[in-house]
């Protein structure tokens, strides 16, 4: 039984469930041990299957959803691919800026693909020296007529060796004494867009991280996003949603971890009984219970607050902080009841959840960083 806050919820699980046990299932284990490659066939079931529409307004082809349901998806992926989750909630990441921001031309070019999983979407905002501190951008759109000539690099860009368009992040110099930190669409197509996926990833590794190079690349002034300067507020606002989803993913890898130690340890035996007897066990299953409901709670009701309308950026934090948190906590309590079982790949899933889960504490705002929005909202 898994606690719903709201009525639409068990749908959305049993639509994400019977996807998952066909589509994920018997392909997460493989695409974990292949060098990185975008799983494209996949992303292209889950455009079908409406995933990436949840959100997303009907007029551009969404289905309009709440954000409780959206969470609920991610979480249901999550349960048996955290990459899945996390490449269909990256392109969401893309969308709504697009979305909340864009003009309605942009909106009705860009939306309706990105929506049906036709194109792939990255959001770029992460620089070698500018990951925490994101503000401090150095790649530039110089303006050039009715264009912009931009140039400079991007890091840790989740799917943009595939994407097809991507919201980019860039100072714009217009002439003006002081550049505008704004947002972007680029279309990956045109020239001088360079991309390649980063190697040795430690989890969720079949979604792939780039870096992106921009020599020289020459976009259409009208693909600016809202206003010139804004692009740090929207960056932000689009995180506050973005984060949401990172708690939600981070409850589904908790939820799974805790049901396979349920299974483990109700099946194996040790000094002559199953060793869910052991008090031991019984403790570790508790104290991974109580954080695992904590964490769907938080992530639930930072939804439903966006679903009103009302400020979430705390809450949105705290719910990302406890899951990442929680989710390691049972990785790590899962691993631990599973021994050399857990340990290794063939016996079970432990090893990969273990892995896959640590990103969840770092991307989309570290852990500390969270920490650091959660303060400034009583500091201020
Ligand atoms: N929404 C809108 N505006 C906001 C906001 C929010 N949530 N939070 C702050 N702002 C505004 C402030 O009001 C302020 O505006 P004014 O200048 O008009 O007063 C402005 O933004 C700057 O705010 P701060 O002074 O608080 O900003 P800061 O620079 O001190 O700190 C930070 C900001 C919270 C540390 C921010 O830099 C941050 O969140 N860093 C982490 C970045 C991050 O999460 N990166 C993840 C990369 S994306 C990713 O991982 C995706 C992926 O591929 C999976």
């Amino acid at each position: 039984m898994t606690y719903n806050a709201a009525d639409s919820q068990q749908a959305v699980r049993d639509l994400a469930r019977e996807f998952g046990k066909k589509e994920i299932a018997p392909i997460a284990k493989e695409l974990d041990r292949k060098p990185p490659e975008f799983p494209t066939d996949l992303f292209r079931k889950m455009g079908k299957a409406g995933f990436m529409a949840f959100p997303m307004k009907k007029q551009y082809g969404g289905l309009g959803k709440p954000k409780i349901d959206y969470a609920t998806l991610i979480e249901e992926l999550a349960w048996f691919d955290a990459s899945a989750a996390v490449i269909m909630a990256v392109s969401g990441l893309a969308a709504y800026p697009i979305d909340a921001f864009g003009g309605e031309e942009q909106k009705r070019k860009y939306l309706p693909k990105m929506i049906s999983g036709e194109w792939i979407g990255a959001f770029a905002l992460t620089e070698p020296n500018a990951g925490s501190d994101a503000a401090n951008q150095k790649t530039t759109a110089k303006v050039e007529g009715d264009w912009f000539v931009i140039n400079g690099e991007k890091i840790f860009i989740t799917s943009g060796n595939v994407a097809d368009v991507i919201v980019l992040i860039a100072k714009v110099q217009d002439g003006e004494e002081r550049d505008k930190v704004s947002a972007i669409i680029v279309e990956t197509k045109t020239p001088g867009f360079t991309s390649e996926a980063l190697k040795w990833k430690m989890g969720i590794r079949a979604s792939t991280t780039a870096r992106l190079k921009f020599e020289n690349v020459r976009v259409p002034k009208a693909n600016l996003l809202g206003e010139a300067g804004k692009g740090f507020k929207m960056s932000l606002k689009t995180l506050d949603s973005a984060r949401i989803g990172i708690a939600a993913q981070s409850v589904g890898i908790a939820q799974r971890v805790f049901d396979d130690s349920i299974n483990y340890a109700k099946t194996r035996e040790q000094f002559g009984a199953p060793i869910a007897k052991l008090q031991a066990i019984q403790w570790r299953i508790a104290d991974m219970s109580t954080r695992l409901e904590a964490a769907r709670l938080l992530t639930y009701r930072a939804a439903l607050m966006e679903d009103k309308g009302e400020s979430f950026s705390r809450e949105a934090a705290q719910a990302k902080l406890f899951a990442s948190e929680a989710a390691s906590f049972c990785v790590d309590r899962a691993m631990q009841i599973h021994g050399g079982y857990g340990y290794i790949g063939e016996f079970s899933e432990i090893e990969r959840f273990y892995r896959d889960q640590r990103i969840t504490e770092i991307y989309e705002g570290t852990s500390e960083i969270q920490r650091l929005v959660i303060a400034s909202n009583y500091l201020r």
